[in-house]
C-alpha cells in the first residue's frame, strides 16, 4: 500500500507490458511508467544492459590502448633534467606518427601540440613549450593517441631527480588514488562508487580532488559518455555496465581544489600554486570485471 506523499519504489525486476503499473494507478504498465523507466540509467540494471563490442572494436582498442601505454614509456625511458617540455613534444609526436596513428591532442579544440606535459602547480593541459625541466620538478605527460579511429588515453606524473618530500607525497597519493578508483570498479555498480573511493583516500592523506575536469567514456571518440568524476558518492550516478570503455584520471592537489585557467586558454594552475600530480588509465568493463587497457 502507498501512503500519501510516499514514492512507490521502482520494481527489481522489469514488469510485464501488460501487467498492472507498480506505481499504483491502476493503468496497465505498458500505458502508464514503462517508457520514462526505459528512458532512465537506473532501470538498466534490471534489464542488465550491456554494450555490445564488435570484435573488430575490442581490437581497435587493444591496439590504441597499448600503443598509449608504449608511447607513455618511451617517454619514461627519455625524460630527465635539461631537456624542453617540447622535446617531450617531439618524441611522443614522432612515435605516435611512426606507429601509424594521429596524435588525438593535436589540433583537438584547438589544441596545439602532440601531447600535455603539466608541471608542478599545473593540474592539466600544459601546453608543451620551451620551459627547461629541473630538479625537483614534477611533471606529468598525457598521451592520447587515436589508431585507426580508435582512442587510447593514458597519464603519469614522473619525478625529476631529487625532489620535494611534498612532491614525493603528491605523486604518490595521485597514483594511490587511481589504484582506489580502479579497485572500486564493479560490472553494475555506479560511477559514484570510483570517486567515493578516489575522495575518501585524497582526504585522508589531507590532499583535494579536482572536480572542475573529470574522466570521460572513450572509443571511436576522444571524450564521450560517462563523465567519471573522481568525487561523489557511493551507489550514485550512472550505472557501470559491461562493454563501456572509460578513463579514471584523479587530478589531486597538495592544497586548495581551486584552479585558475591561464591567458593561453588550456592550461589550469592551483589556485594556491601549490603542487598538483595526476595519473591516467582507459578502463575496460567486462561480464566480471575490469581490465586496464593502458596498463
Ligand atoms: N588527455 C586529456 C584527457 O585525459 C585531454 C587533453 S585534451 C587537450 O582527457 F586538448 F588538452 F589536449
Ligand atoms: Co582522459
Ligand atoms: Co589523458
Amino acid at each position: 500500500m502507498t501512503q500519501v506523499g510516499e514514492v512507490p519504489a521502482r520494481p527489481q525486476t522489469k514488469p510485464q507490458r501488460n501487467e498492472p503499473c507498480w506505481c499504483g494507478s491502476g493503468k496497465k504498465y505498458k500505458k502508464c511508467h514503462l517508457k520514462e523507466d526505459e528512458s532512465k540509467q537506473d532501470f538498466a540494471p534490471f534489464q542488465r544492459a550491456k554494450i555490445k563490442r564488435s570484435k573488430e572494436f575490442i581490437q581497435g582498442m587493444e591496439a590504441t590502448c597499448k600503443l598509449a601505454k608504449a608511447t607513455l614509456d618511451m617517454v619514461a625511458e627519455n625524460i630527465r633534467v635539461g631537456i624542453t617540455t617540447d622535446r617531450i613534444n617531439t618524441w611522443v609526436h614522432d612515435y605516435t606518427l611512426d606507429h601509424g596513428a594521429i596524435p588525438a591532442t593535436l589540433n583537438y579544440k584547438g589544441y596545439p601540440k602532440s601531447t600535455c606535459t603539466s608541471l608542478n602547480e599545473v593540474i592539466c593541459h600544459g601546453i608543451p613549450g620551451e620551459t627547461v625541466l629541473k630538479e625537483g620538478d614534477i611533471i606529468n605527460v598525457d598521451i592520447t593517441c587515436n589508431l585507426n579511429g580508435y582512442f587510447g588515453d593514458t597519464s603519469r606524473t614522473f619525478l625529476m631527480g631529487e625532489c620535494s618530500d611534498d612532491a614525493k607525497k603528491i605523486c604518490s597519493v595521485a597514483e594511490v588514488c587511481l589504484e582506489k578508483g580502479i579497485a572500486a570498479v564493479r560490472p553494475y555498480g555506479r560511477i559514484g562508487d570510483i570517486g567515493a573511493a578516489i575522495q575518501e583516500y585524497a582526504h585522508s592523506m589531507n590532499c583535494s580532488v579536482v572536480e572542475k575536469f573529470v574522466g570521460h567514456g572513450i572509443g571511436q571518440a576522444f571524450h564521450e559518455e560517462p563523465q567519471v568524476p573522481h568525487f561523489g558518492k557511493k551507489g550514485t550516478g550512472p550505472i557501470i555496465v559491461p562493454g563501456m570503455y572509460f578513463t579514471i584520471e584523479p587530478m589531486i592537489n597538495l592544497g586548495t581544489k581551486d584552479l585558475i585557467i591561464l591567458d593561453d586558454d588550456w592550461t589550469a594552475v592551483t589556485k594556491d600554486g601549490k603542487l598538483s600530480a595526476q595519473f591516467e588509465h582507459t578502463i575496460f568493463i567486462t561480464e566480471s570485471g575490469v581490465k586496464v587497457m593502458t596498463k
